[in-house]
């Protein structure tokens, strides 16, 4: 079955057409980083005139690099939820439409849960065994943190998620607060790399580091919002050599980082998962990867990195995941609801 997807939650305006949840024909994506960049983050309406201009061509474009006609799309997918609701319209209405005007079937898709789908495009068979499961899934993008485990059949369960800040949302803000431009993540990983990572002891919120102990019910929660402050004043009426701030940066993104990874890890020992999968616009981050790595082999679990073109967004995870929907018989009406909500 052909699937065309759509993602337009955000900033990026994506189509994409997947053959049967894993086949990805083409996956286009339209970015309007650059148009954002200036204000420091995503400004909802002038993401939904951007997604207007370009959904059609990015699905045209999506269609021309599968070499299929729209006559060929069996399905239409779409994000339904979460995002910025000016944002997530624009792709509803247009795949409403089309669904409408060719007579297939619509399916809203959950933003989150496709970013752990993400992760395992291209690999039908690490779904398809059941010694895999219950898959402990690490979700770490702008919008959202959360450990999350998932069944067999599917279910999900967050056991633990984000007090303040989002990881993403802590990075973009630092890279504002240090004049590094927006996203922050990229442009962080970058400068890490020549940086030292104890050169500051930033403080990792819910651990129990620093002597500060953990209410049991925020074991597999995050706080990101001390280390943030902690960056704030360590730079304040400071101005910074390249090598100086190549060390805070290292220093933040460790610190950021070796709460999602320690976390991570605890959970998968918690709940006796032998799979961690990582997901999400910072699951791209390289020092976030190879430490993962090293504590998935420490702990003797599985690790399933979700390929980066898969982490940030994109609309292969939503055609992907939509086909796993549509075999067990879910589709929605065209009075589908728009939600801005994650518990939608
Ligand atoms: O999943 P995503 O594209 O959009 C949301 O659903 O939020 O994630 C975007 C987030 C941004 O906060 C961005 O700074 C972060 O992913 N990001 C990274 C990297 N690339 C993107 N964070 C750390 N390292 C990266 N290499
Ligand atoms: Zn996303």
């Amino acid at each position: 079955m052909i699937i065309l997807g759509i993602e337009s939650s955000c900033d990026e305006t994506a189509a994409a057409i997947v053959r049967d949840g894993h086949d990805v024909l083409a996956s286009t994506i339209s970015s309007q980083v650059q148009l954002h960049a200036g204000y420091g983050g995503v400004i909802p309406e002038l993401a939904a005139r951007e997604h207007l201009r370009n959904i059609s061509p990015v699905v045209d474009t999506a269609l021309a690099k599968a070499a299929i006609s729209i006559d060929q799309i069996e399905g239409v997918a779409v994000t339904s939820n979460p995002g910025l609701i000016p944002a997530l319209l624009v792709g509803n209405a247009y795949a409403k439409g089309l669904a409408a005007a060719k007579d297939i079937p619509l399916v809203g898709i959950n933003h989150f849960i496709a970013h752990i789908y993400g992760a395992f495009i291209g690999q039908p068979e690490l779904l398809a065994d059941a010694a895999n499961f219950p898959i402990l899934a690490l979700v770490v993008s702008g919008g959202h943190t959360a450990i999350v485990v998932i069944q067999p059949d599917g279910h999900a369960r967050i056991v633990g998620s984000t007090l303040d800040d989002a990881a993403g949302e802590a990075l973009d803000k630092a890279a504002k607060i240090l004049g590094l431009g927006y996203p922050g993540g990229p442009v962080i990983d970058r400068i890490a790399k020549t940086g030292n990572t104890s050169a500051y002891d930033f403080p990792r919120g819910l651990t129990g580091a620093a002597g500060k102990a953990v209410k049991p019910e925020h074991r597999f929660d995050f706080s990101f919002s001390g280390v943030k402050t902690a960056m704030l004043y360590a730079v304040k009426d400071r101005s910074l050599s390249d090598q100086e701030l190549a060390d805070v940066v290292a220093s933040y993104q460790a610190a950021v980082m070796g709460v999602l990874v320690t976390k991570a890890g605890d959970a998968a020992l918690h709940f006796n998962t032998p799979v961690i999968c990582v997901c999400g616009g910072v699951a791209c981050n390289s020092y976030l990867r190879e430490k993962l790595s090293q504590e998935a082999g420490r702990i003797g679990r599985k690790l399933v990195l979700a390929p980066p073109k898969y982490c940030t967004d994109n609309a292969a995870m939503v055609a992907g995941l939509a086909w796993h929907y549509l075999r067990h018989g879910r589709s929605d009406g065209l009075a589908m609801p728009t939600n801005a909500r994650l518990d939608h």
